[in-house]
């Protein structure tokens, strides 16, 4: 493909962006496309994306990481310094690794309960009944909320996911999910409110359940005062889209990866102490989101191209990942690549706004590819596999496999 052709939502990208990346790696690496809702600049090198993250003076994230000059306050992809800082502070007790360690239980218990419930079949797609149900159950854990609503989730997830190239396609799920969290948040707060707890005992885990809508119902923000409804209701809408497909696709990527390379597969089962590694070379690899976007403070210039003030400037994870400056053979797939050099990859994003999820996202899809090893000896595609539909995610949606 040529370069000055690049058309992120165009068929041929859609299908495999990887030639494309290189390419603008190569020539263009400050490409500028009109087609889309607005003009959009693509960054493409490992180099010039990583300044972009580190950099919090010259870029912002006050217009969100879509494509459209959205400023729906709430989430955290959409503050900048100082408020960025207050707010993710607030929720990262929520995400260390030993509160994610909590649901590991729970986790591997349902990836064994779903196996069991397929196994007979010999037979199973496996982005509808393993890789999806899985980061969904550890996003309910993780909220605090009961199983029953997990199905509501996986939509409004969908339909959040493809707003942000198609933003009209996604005021129904907003609704959905602003209607739903209020109404969490208002019954956890008259709940703290009823129970008069004595001054310094704690309601989370006393008098509601635990979890990151208690959290955020029930504590108070640095300066005293609580968050608006409105507010926990985006920050929860944000989780949704950043925790659910992602993660799915983790999922059905290395599985998918793994079958087309049957090499690594066997590397892989012969010394399954390079689990961590697969998963790590797969969100490399395949990155689950290809880019997002970031808007310039002041007007700046990379390879001699003026980007003028408040541009929409598209970071692709996904190009940088393959710069043949950083990675060696880096268009290779190797399993027992070291985690040093693999674990440069700019999936999560890197410095401030570095993904708030990347330990639980691990630890998903961990046990994911673990349990599914461990339980199914030898098991190969049946049939094509098909791309997710968001054009700036990157994962298989069907992944079909059989075995003996
Ligand atoms: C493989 C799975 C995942 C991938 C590839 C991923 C990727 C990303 C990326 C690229 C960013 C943006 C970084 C930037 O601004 O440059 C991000 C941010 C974020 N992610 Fe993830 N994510 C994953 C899973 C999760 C999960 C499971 C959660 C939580 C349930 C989560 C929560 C967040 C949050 C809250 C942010 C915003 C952080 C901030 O702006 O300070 N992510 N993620």
């Amino acid at each position: 493909m040529d370069h000055a052709n690049y058309d992120p939502v165009g068929t041929e990208v859609i299908d495999d962006p990887i030639p494309a990346y290189s390419n603008l790696r190569k020539e263009c690496p400050v490409h500028h496309h009109l087609g889309l809702e607005n003009p959009v600049y693509s960054f493409s090198r490992y180099e010039d994306v990583q300044s972009v993250l580190v950099d919090q003076e010259a870029w912002s994230n006050r217009f969100g990481p879509g494509v459209s000059y959205d400023r729906n306050v709430g989430d955290l992809q959409r503050y900048d310094p100082p408020d960025h800082q207050i707010r993710r502070r607030f929720l990262r007790s929520e995400f260390l690794p030993r509160t994610i360690a909590k649901s590991e239980a729970a986790i591997q218990a349902l990836a064994d309960q779903l196996i069991d419930g397929f196994y007979n079949q010999r037979k199973v797609e496996l982005h509808d009944n393993y890789a999806l149900p899985l980061p969904v159950k550890a996003f309910t854990e993780i909220m605090g909320i009961s199983d029953e609503d997990s199905g509501d989730f996986k939509t409004w997830a969908d339909e959040l996911t493809l707003g942000m190239t198609y933003p009209e396609r996604s005021k129904q799920a907003r609704k959905a999910v602003v209607a739903y969290t209020t109404d969490q948040v208002q019954k956890r707060r008259k709940a703290m409110e009823e129970a008069h707890l004595p001054d310094g005992k704690d309601p989370v885990g006393t008098v509601v359940r635990e979890g990151l809508i208690s959290h955020l119902s029930c504590h108070p923000l640095e300066d005293g005062t609580f968050m608006p409804d409105s507010e926990v209701a985006s920050m929860i809408g944000q989780l949704l889209v950043a925790g659910h497909e992602t993660t799915t696709s983790l999922i059905t990527n290395v599985v998918w990866r793994l079958l087309l390379n049957p090499d690594q597969m066997d590397l892989l089962r012969a010394n399954m102490a390079l689990v961590p590694n697969a998963i790590e070379e797969s969100l490399r690899y395949d990155a689950p989101v290809l880019g997002l976007c970031k808007t310039n403070n002041l007007s700046v210039d990379y390879h001699r191209v003026e980007i003028p003030k408040d541009s929409k400037v598209m970071v692709l994870y996904a190009s940088a990942n393959r710069d043949e400056s950083i990675f060696p053979d880096p268009d290779i797939f190797r399993v027992d690549r070291p985690l040093l050099e693999s674990k440069r990859h700019l999936s999560f994003g890197w410095g401030a706004h570095f993904c708030l999820g990347a330990h639980l996202a691990r630890l998903v899809g961990r046990l994911a590819l673990e349990t599914l090893l461990n339980r199914i000896d030898d098991f190969r595609l049946d049939g094509p596999t098909e791309r997710v539909t968001p054009p700036f995610l990157w994962g298989r949606k069907k992944v079909i496999i059989v075995w003996d």
